[in-house]
């Protein structure tokens, strides 16, 4: 990946990066030493060689384009972490408020940068949807209109719908700590949308915009934020 410097996004813009998470065994020992040693402790509790692998390029690759933001070398970029755990970079210039928000599943990663106002970003790899999975994710509106879907059209609409409430979620900082029905949708529209109610009101609802990211064929994904006017910008 190139080390040239970026400029930040406009306000009209949301920047967008997506990578493969499974690198050769150079690139890996490159971005292990960008890590902090916090990172590095991090990664050495992962259960499994695969995941610690990809968290490391995951954050060894966010380092490394916060970094040509921001004019530092990808060590050098300070990560604070918000009440339930959201990333945000410190020490930035004077005037600058870049925000970031970083998703992965499976080998892909996506990561969002804007500048001025919260943004949150959700990939999902298509899997199978278990029984229980959308008691747990839609509003009693949702789920009509859910369970009225052929079963071809439910497993399309529902990590559309999942990866849309958890970008939302992730835009907030709160995740799941706010129960995902927080953020309700109608799933008659796709692509872009914004949600019918947020925390039950309409009016809240029409401060929000939620485009969607298509990462891959098998890959569901959202961006969004409480800000209007504004378009994914990507830079890959
Ligand atoms: C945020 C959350 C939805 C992410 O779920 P996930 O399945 O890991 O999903 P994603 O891959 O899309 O996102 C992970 C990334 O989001 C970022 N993130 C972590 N917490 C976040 C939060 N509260 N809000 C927004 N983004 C967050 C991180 O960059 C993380 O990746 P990294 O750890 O490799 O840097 C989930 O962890 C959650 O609900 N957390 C909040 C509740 C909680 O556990 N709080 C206690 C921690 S202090």
């Amino acid at each position: 990946m190139s080390s040239s410097p970026l400029s930040p996004p406009s306000v009209q813009e949301v920047h967008v990066w997506q990578w493969d998470l499974d690198v050769c065994a150079s690139d890996f020992e490159r971005y292990w030493e960008m890590l902090s040693a916090q990172e590095h402790e991090r990664a050495d509790n992962f259960r499994f060689e695969r995941h610690r692998r990809r968290y490391v390029t995951g954050r060894g690759v966010l380092r490394q384009i916060l970094g040509r933001y921001l004019a530092h070398s990808p060590q050098a970029v300070a990560l604070e972490y918000g009440a339930e755990g959201k990333p945000f970079c410190t020490s930035q210039p004077a005037g600058w408020t870049i925000c970031f928000n970083l998703s992965h599943s499976e080998n892909t990663a996506a990561l969002a940068i804007s500048s001025g106002f919260e943004v949150g970003i959700d990939v999902e790899h298509v899997r199978p949807i278990e029984e229980s999975m959308p008691l747990q994710v839609f509003s009693t509106r949702e789920r009509e209109q859910f369970d009225a879907l052929s079963d071809a059209e439910r497993q399309a609409v529902f990590f559309e719908t999942w990866a849309r409430k958890e970008a939302c979620l992730k835009a907030l900082g709160t995740g799941f700590i706010l129960p995902p029905e927080h953020f309700e949708f109608d799933l008659s529209v796709h692509g872009d949308t914004a949600p019918r109610f947020v925390g039950g009101d309409a009016e809240e609802s029409t401060h929000w915009r939620i485009r969607a990211l298509s990462p891959s064929p098998t890959c569901a994904g959202a961006v969004a934020a409480r800000h209007t006017g504004w378009s994914i910008i990507n830079m890959n």
